[in-house]
């Protein structure tokens, strides 16, 4: 498939090394896993659905000033994007209790929460991501006082921005997970900073979006439940975005895109 050198290969996603410094080329996969991959499966046409939509959210959220790890996408399952150091939380934003929280506080899934909350969880699939609170985030240095604040306040913009998104094509955000990378910047006076920046994906993969009319679930919960019509859902998703063209044949995804750059 390809002669790159292959940096790091994750669950959905394998990184290779890009054309220029400073640059990684974004695989995506048709693996899917849950339950900290003791579920898995391939899903036909997964990571040309999620390339897609991420690259749709990335471009839209670059727009509004959030600054992506994303450059361009370079074919149906590839984007080249900027490199940087991962931060090693996952940060989830929930508008309405469902999947851990739910389950964590008793609440019945699909309750709205009186306002956004966001979370941190840290990136270590051996200990299954544990949720962390910020005192542990700044007592062992996993990104300074700065770094959360940066990123809590991005994760508000973003999840504001997506709901709005969402709501216009008949879909609620329920919650959703991101990570952030450092970016090395040199200033105007030649010195190095770090900029913090949305990296990895946002897709039905990471993200909670039921159909606003029937609470029909669009996303991952498919797969990790068992309710079958998984890529149908994304496709539904990717559709309803624009991003495909009308599927042809109802539960048969049309992969052929909308685009006028392929
Ligand atoms: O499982 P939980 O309820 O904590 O997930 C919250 C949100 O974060 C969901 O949208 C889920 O898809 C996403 N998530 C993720 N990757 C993880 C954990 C959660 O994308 N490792």
């Amino acid at each position: 498939m390809s002669r790159r050198k292959q940096i790091y290969e994750g669950k959905a996603k394998i990184l290779y090394e890009g054309p220029e410094p400073g640059t990684l080329v974004q695989y995506f996969k048709d693996d899917a896993t849950a339950f900290n991959a003791q579920k898995k499966a391939i899903l036909d046409g997964k990571g040309v659905l999620n390339n897609r939509i991420s690259e749709y959210v990335m471009i839209r959220l670059g727009e509004i000033g959030i600054p992506t790890h994303f450059i361009k996408r370079l074919n149906m399952r590839e984007q080249l994007i900027k490199k940087v150091e991962i931060i090693p939380l996952e940060v989830i934003c929930r508008n309405v209790a469902a999947g851990t929280m739910a389950k964590r506080l008793g609440m019945e899934e699909g309750t709205k929460l009186p306002r956004a909350v966001v979370e941190f969880c840290l990136k270590r699939d051996d200990l299954g991501d544990p949720l962390v609170a910020e005192e542990h985030i700044h007592a062992f240095g996993w990104a300074t006082h700065a770094e959360v604040d940066e990123m809590i306040a991005m994760t508000l913009r973003i999840n504001d921005y997506l709901q709005g998104m969402f709501a216009g094509i008949g879909i609620k955000l329920i919650d959703f997970k991101i990570e952030f990378g450092r970016l090395d910047i040199t200033m105007d006076n030649g010195a190095t900073a770090h900029q913090v920046i949305l990296a990895d994906e946002i897709s039905p993969d990471s993200c909670r979006l039921w159909d606003r009319e029937t609470d029909r679930k669009l996303d991952k919960d498919r797969f990790r439940r068992d309710l079958g019509d998984v890529t149908e859902a994304y496709t539904e998703v990717a559709t309803r975005l624009g991003i495909l063209k009308e599927a042809t044949n109802k539960g048969t995804p049309n992969l052929s895109v909308v685009s006028n750059d392929d």
